[in-house]
C-alpha cells in the first residue's frame, strides 16, 4: 500500500467517545446539556480569563466579538493581509471595512511597525492573528492601540495554548476568538469560542449567539441576534480534547523539533521561528523556499504529493482576493506576497511519528538538492 501522510488529522485519544455516548444516551444532543458549560468553564481556565462563550465556529466567534464591540458600517478594522479569509469576512459581515497590513519577515505575523500608518479617524480596532501558532509581538501593538483608544481582538484560531511573555493567547487583548475545526490544535469537528475578561462583552456575546434573547426573560428579544450556538455533542468532544490539550501541544512541539533537527541546515529553506518571548504551538510547521531556488513552490508540493505527502500552500493574502483587492489598490505588501508565494505548510498533527517526519524531510531535501544541481 502506498504511504499517505495527511497535512493534518484530528487525534481523538481521550474521553471523546465516552462523553458523546453520554449525550446520545441522555438525548442531550442539542445546545442544552451539561457539556457546554463544562467546556466553557474549562476553556476559560485554560486561557486564564474570566469568561468563555462557545459558538458554532471560529468565524462566528469573530463576528460575535466584533458585534459585541459595536463594530458597524463606516468603521475600519485593521487586519493582517496574510491570514485565513474568515478574519476579513467577519469584518465585512458587520458592514465595516478591513484595512490590510503587511507581515513582518520573521514571525510572519502582522508588522507592528506599520500599524500607526494604517490608523485613520474611522479606525475602531485591530484583529491580530497568531499565524500558524506563533503569537504576535503584542507589546508594540498594545502601545499603539492604547495611545489611539482602539480595541484589540486576538484571532487565536490557530494558537490554542500559545504564550506571549508567559501569558496565554486569548488573554492578551480585549477579547479573543478560537476555532475548533477538525484540523485545529484541539477540535470539536466544527466549533468556536469567544473569551474575555470583560463581563459586559461576555454578556453581549451570550445574548448575540442566542438570537438576542434577554437573559432574564424567555422569548423576549431586545436585539436582532444569531443562532451561533454550539451543540452539547460538540462541547462533549471539546471537553475531552481539552483534558489532553497539554499533551496535544507537547506532541506538536515534538514534531516541530524533529523538523528543525532535519531541516535547520538545509540551504534555501526558511523555517518558523520561536522568539525568546514566545511559546509557538506549531499549528502548522511551515517552510518558505528561498528566492535562490528556481523551483516553484507548487512544483515542490507536487513532488511531495507524488510520494503520498499532503501539504498546503500559505494563504493567499487578503489584498489579492477578488472580494478585497479593490480595498488595497496602490498599496504594497511585499513581505506577505513573498511568503504567500513561497510558503508551504508541512504535515503537522499530534499523531505523526518520527519516521513520518523523517520521510517528509527526505523528500523535501531531495527536491531542494535536485534543484541545486540543475542550477
Ligand atoms: C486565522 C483563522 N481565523 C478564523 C478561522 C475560522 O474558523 P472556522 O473555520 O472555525 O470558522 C480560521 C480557521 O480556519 C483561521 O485559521
Amino acid at each position: 500500500m502506498t504511504r499517505f501522510i495527511p497535512v493534518s488529522a484530528p487525534f481523538l485519544g481521550g474521553n471523546e467517545k465516552k462523553y458523546v455516548m453520554d449525550c446520545l444516551e441522555s438525548t442531550w444532543i442539542s445546545s442544552g446539556g451539561q457539556y457546554g458549560e463544562r467546556f466553557e468553564r474549562a476553556f476559560a481556565d485554560f486561557c486564564d480569563v474570566k469568561y468563555a462563550l462557545s459558538c458554532s465556529n471560529g468565524t462566528a466567534a469573530l463576528h460575535l466579538a466584533l458585534l459585541a464591540l459595536g463594530v458597524g458600517p463606516g468603521d475600519e478594522i485593521i487586519v493582517p493581509t496574510l491570514t485565513f479569509v474568515a478574519t476579513a469576512n467577519a469584518v465585512t459581515y458587520c458592514g465595516a471595512t478591513p484595512v490590510f497590513i503587511d507581515s513582518e519577515p520573521e514571525t510572519w505575523n502582522l508588522d507592528p511597525d506599520l500599524l500607526e500608518g494604517k490608523i485613520t479617524p474611522r479606525t475602531k480596532g485591530i484583529i491580530v492573528v497568531h499565524l500558524y501558532g506563533h503569537p504576535v509581538d503584542m507589546d508594540p501593538v498594545l502601545s499603539v492601540t492604547h495611545h489611539h483608544g482602539l480595541f484589540v481582538i486576538e484571532d487565536a484560531a490557530e494558537a490554542h495554548g500559545a504564550k506571549y511573555k508567559g501569558r496565554r493567547s486569548g488573554s492578551l487583548g480585549n477579547i479573543a476568538t478560537f476555532s475548533f475545526y477538525g484540523n485545529k490544535i484541539i477540535t470539536t469537528g466544527e466549533g468556536g469560542m469567544v473569551v474575555t475578561d470583560d463581563s459586559e462583552l461576555a454578556r453581549k456575546v451570550r445574548q448575540l449567539k442566542g438570537q438576542g434573547m434577554d437573559a432574564e426573560r424567555r422569548y423576549w428579544f431586545t436585539i436582532v441576534g444569531y443562532n451561533y450556538r454550539m451543540t452539547n455533542i460538540q462541547a462533549a468532544i471539546g471537553l475531552a480534547q481539552l483534558e489532553k490539550v497539554d499533551w496535544h501541544i507537547q506532541r506538536r512541539r515534538e514534531v516541530a523539533k524533529w523538523y528543525y533537527d532535519y531541516l535547520q541546515n538545509v540551504p534555501g529553506l526558511t523555517l518558523p521561528v520561536e522568539k525568546e518571548w514566545a511559546r509557538n504551538v506549531y499549528w502548522m510547521f511551515s517552510v518558505v523556499l528561498g528566492e535562490s531556488l528556481s523551483l516553484e513552490r507548487d512544483e515542490v508540493m507536487v513532488a511531495l504529493k507524488e510520494q503520498g505527502i499532503e501539504t498546503r500552500p500559505f494563504f493567499y493574502p487578503m489584498h489579492t482576493l477578488p472580494p478585497y483587492r479593490g480595498l488595497a489598490e496602490g498599496q504594497r505588501f511585499p513581505v506577505a506576497d513573498r511568503l504567500a508565494a513561497r510558503g508551504i505548510n508541512l504535515p503537522t498533527w499530534a499523531g505523526l511519528t518520527k519516521e513520518d517526519v523523517e520521510f517528509v524531510c527526505d523528500v523535501l531535501i531531495k527536491c531542494v538538492n535536485w534543484e541545486g544541481m540543475v542550477k
